[in-house]
């Protein structure tokens, strides 16, 4: 029975992990959500309901997730093909495209969804929106060199741009970069929008995932949805 927020991520979680077939690569997302998926497959592996999964984690806070169930772990160098990946979002629009990245690790989560044969998402209702950029802003990962012109740029696009801070110090990607916070307040044309972000020096990658989720994994108060792309 769910009665926190806590409960439905880890609800969303535990649907989800039910599309985890034994013998699969799986990519291990990153974030409060995601973390239920990387223990539940754990707890699968140890108790013999899955055999032979291998894992590709999104970044190094969830390869130490997965190192405490022991699940074995690879790369994309080893294994280029991904099965299924189960990963958070901080915002999912209708067509479930996704603004990705409050937790820092957009990059790696990219570049693992990308090469994914069935990217899941799951979430708890609050991350549902009509609308892109309503809820949460675009964290865009930088170079360091390139802060400034950068943040003109996004400035230029529309967006108010905070720089990501943790700590009371700049926050730094597994990747060595950081990153800007774009607030949009509502995104009218995402394809465009990422399509501007990209074409700019400096930027590595932003958090919009056009395109990419195939299923939703939501759960609320009145159950568990499963959202397909049309
Ligand atoms: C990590 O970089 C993010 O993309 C997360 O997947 C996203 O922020 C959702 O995180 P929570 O599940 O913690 O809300």
């Amino acid at each position: 029975m769910a009665s926190g927020i806590e409960d439905f991520k880890r609800l969303a979680a535990e649907r989800a992990v039910e599309f985890v077939e034994s013998g699969m690569v799986v990519g291990f997302g990153t974030g409060s959500t995601a973390v239920h998926a990387t223990r539940a497959i754990g707890r699968m592996l140890r108790d013999g309901r899955l055999k032979d999964i291998i894992g590709i984690p999104t970044s190094e806070a969830t390869a130490a997730e997965a190192r405490k169930f022991d699940i074995p772990l690879t790369t994309l160098d080893s294994h280029p093909v991904v099965d299924v990946t189960i990963d958070g979002a901080d915002e999912i629009d209708p067509a479930l495209n996704l603004i990705k990245g409050l937790g820092g690790a957009l990059l790696r989560e990219k570049i693992v969804a990308w090469s994914t044969k069935r990217f899941i998402i799951v979430s708890d209702y609050r991350k549902r929106v009509t609308q892109l950029g309503t809820r949460a802003p675009v964290p865009v990962e930088v170079i360091p060199f390139a802060r400034s012109p950068v943040t003109r740029y996004l400035e230029s696009l529309g967006g108010r741009v905070v720089e990501r801070v943790r700590d009371g110090a700049t926050f730094i990607t597994d990747e060595g970069n950081i990153i800007l916070d774009c607030h949009f307040e509502g995104i009218d044309d995402p394809f465009g929008l990422a399509q501007s972000i990209s074409v700019q020096p400096g930027v590595v990658e932003h958090g919009m995932f056009l395109g990419m989720a195939s299923l939703a994994v939501v759960a609320s108060p009145t159950g568990i949805d499963l959202l397909s792309r049309a």
